[in-house]
């Protein structure tokens, strides 16, 4: 079975009324989401009013970039994923390495949120990757393995999304060659559903897309810096259009 490619945006906190209508005005210019290829931006909470409002109707689908792994309550700063089913998400980022690495966010927390993401009808796009230490100490598929493997523990990924992001490669310039994420896609396409999606991330640019989707295990990106420069967005969503021969 085929996968449709994604190309999901993380904005991180980054954002302004302004700057935001600019970037999504530009993005719905230049065609980003497609049949062939869907399209996706995850923004900071206090804009998904916004976003949505701007995107209704559109090929572009919108998320957050984290959720609580609670249903309601005395959680003090916390937003819950039926909050975000209500401001239309389709997506939530769950465990990005900046989530585990600067707020302690434990294999086990991440397989909370994501239970807690599926529940309330959302689609989880769970972030795995090794730190440089973990990769040239041989550990890449056992950290890798591990943090998939807290998931599917309790949940079935095949309506998820998957993404590898080498801690490495996060805001570093520094991309994983096609042939080192393809290495890691092909284990981890192992342990999912054949239809369950495997995105690359980690200094996704223009310049290095085309090369990183063309392989077999590579379903599409989540993009971090390049996602909020309309330009470099939308060849990337192109390369990835292409990749998919549309
Ligand atoms: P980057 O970030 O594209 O800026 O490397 C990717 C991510 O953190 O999702």
């Amino acid at each position: 079975m085929a996968r449709i490619r994604l190309v999901a945006g993380n904005w991180k906190m980054h954002g302004s009324r302004a700057s935001n209508q600019a970037l999504l005005d530009a993005l719905l210019k230049g065609g980003a989401g497609a049949k062939k290829a869907e399209c996706a931006v995850c923004v900071p909470y206090p804009y998904l009013e916004q976003v949505a409002g701007l995107l209704r109707g559109s090929a572009i689908a919108w998320g957050a970039q984290n959720v609580s792994e609670h249903e309601k309550g005395a959680y003090t700063g916390e937003v819950s994923a039926s909050m975000l089913l209500e401001l239309g998400c389709r997506f939530v980022l769950v465990g990005h390495s900046e989530r585990r690495q600067l707020y302690g966010e434990s294999d086990a927390q991440v397989a909370a949120k994501f239970a807690a993401a599926l529940r309330a009808g959302l689609t989880p796009i769970l972030c795995v990757g090794e730190t440089l230490e973990e990769r040239e100490s041989g550990r890449t598929e056992q950290v890798v393995a591990r943090q998939l493997g807290a998931v599917t523990k309790e949940t079935a990924l095949a309506q998820a999304v998957v993404a590898y992001e080498p801690v490495w490669a996060i805001g570093t310039g520094r991309n994983a060659t096609p042939e080192q994420a393809q290495a890691v896609h092909g284990f981890l396409r192992t342990k999912v559903a054949s239809e369950t999606r495997i995105l690359y991330g980690g200094s996704v640019k223009p310049q290095n897309a085309a090369a990183l989707f063309a392989m077999p295990d590579v379903d599409g990106g989540l993009i971090g810096g390049a996602s909020i420069v309309a330009q470099d967005f939308l060849a990337i969503f192109k390369a990835a259009l292409a990749a998919a021969g549309g």
